[in-house]
């Protein structure tokens, strides 16, 4: 897939880009960004860096949470232009709107190379109706368009799609990066391909799965979406919560080749807030209790498979990784993967939070910051912030 890249522009000095990025993070009690997790952010500093040395000025669009169109004080982005600030080592401004009276004066205050970023853009309810007026009075603030935020990419919203319908777009470093590795699994993986599929719900990764039955030797399923699976296979959940409404999808599956594979030991619990669990293997667990994590049998069984893969791709904890005591299975997971020799391609929120914390980022082939926005991508659709840019 050939996209039009921010490397193509020449002549940016004194340009006004109006960059979209997704540094939609969690933030602190306090409204930090938390250390391991200011990812998105990180990830964009080569795309903001790249146009500040070639003396643009820089105009951020982001957006925090999901404020429904309503000014909500705690989602107002002021502790991520302090992140960025720190991350880019110079001087961020700040806007305090969207569109309006304070914008407009500090763009026409801008210097080459000064780095804005607006308030956020859900704010205003037009965002995520794709509105065409909020959208081409985004697209007045700036020159260019350079889409960078990846992890938005899947939505079709007025400063993330519609506004490239009236300004001569590109895409960013990240954005680009995050297609030729993601687009890279879809055309040309290299086999055996192992596809790892965990987290909460198979509803959200049904689609994915079955993208790669076609291609991938192995499809590892763990986190509580297997539980949804072992149902279907007659194996006992206990009082996991499944979703019965996806039965007759996984029935249509082909559960018995090998290809599939689930867990075959876990750690159960009384229930979902408790502390610790009890190791046993999956046909004994009792009817009182629940799964949240995999069993030692089973990361064995993992390891086996994705030892002999050239690439693995993962989305998704393989436990309720939240409490320690069942985030075992998945560290398992990254410390093994960090160590092998295939290639590998991890995604989604909590699973990359979890590589981070454990330090071993570097240890992998590529990191999406997407999370829907990956799952979409490899499923096969056209994103609708990307598809403007296909060459
Ligand atoms: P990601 O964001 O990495 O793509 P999801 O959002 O689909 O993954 O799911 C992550 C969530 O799934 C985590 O909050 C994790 O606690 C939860 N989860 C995983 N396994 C279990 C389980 N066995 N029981 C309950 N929750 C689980
Ligand atoms: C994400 O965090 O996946 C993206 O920023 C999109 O956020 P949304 O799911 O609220 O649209
Ligand atoms: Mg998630």
């Amino acid at each position: 897939m050939k996209i039009k890249s921010i490397k193509q522009l020449k002549n940016l000095k004194g340009q006004k880009v109006l960059v979209r990025v997704d540094f939609n993070v969690p933030l602190t009690k306090d409204r930090k960004v938390g250390k391991s997790e200011d990812y998105r952010i990180v990830k964009t500093i080569p795309t903001i860096e790249f146009l500040v040395k070639k003396g643009a000025k820089v105009i951020l669009m982001a957006h925090l949470g999901r404020p429904d169109g309503k000014i909500i004080e705690d989602l107002r982005l002021g502790p991520v232009a302090r992140r960025l600030s720190q991350l880019l080592k110079k001087k961020v401004l700040k806007s305090r709107e969207i569109l309006g009276a304070e914008t407009d004066k500090l763009i026409a205050g801008m210097k080459n190379g000064d780095v804005l970023l607006l308030e956020n853009v859900r704010f205003d309810a037009r965002e995520e109706k794709a509105d065409k007026s909020f959208a081409k009075q985004l697209a007045g603030l700036a020159d260019i368009f350079v889409n960078d935020g990846f992890a938005v990419s899947h939505r079709d919203q007025a400063s993330v799609s519609t506004v490239q319908n009236y300004l001569p777009s590109y895409a960013g470093l990240l954005l680009e990066q995050e297609i030729f590795n993601l687009d890279k699994v879809l055309r040309k993986p290299k086999k055996p391909l192992t596809v790892i599929i965990g987290g909460a719900k198979i509803s959200t990764k049904m689609k994915v799965i079955r993208n790669f039955l076609p291609v991938a030797k192995h499809i590892l399923l763990g986190g509580a979406l297997a539980n949804t699976v072992l149902e279907v296979m007659g194996v006992s959940v206990g009082k996991s919560l499944v979703e019965p409404k996806m039965f007759a999808e996984v029935k249509k599956i082909k559960l018995t080749d090998n290809q599939m594979i689930v867990p075959v030991d876990g750690v159960m619990a009384a229930n979902y807030e408790s502390k610790t669990g009890r190791l046993g293997a999956l046909g004994k667990i009792k009817d009182s209790e629940v799964i949240l994590d995999i069993g030692p049998d089973t990361i064995k069984l993992y390891e086996n498979i994705i030892a002999k893969s050239k690439m693995v791709v993962w989305n998704g904890p393989m436990g309720l990784i939240e409490t320690p005591a069942f985030a075992k299975g998945t560290m398992a997971m990254i410390k093994f993967l960090a160590k092998g020799k295939g290639e590998t391609i991890v995604g989604g929120g909590e699973t990359v939070q979890m590589i981070r914390k454990m330090n071993l980022e570097k240890k992998f082939d590529f990191i999406s910051t997407g999370g829907g926005a990956m799952l979409e991508f490899l499923e096969g659709k056209k994103l609708p912030g990307i598809i403007k840019l296909i060459k």
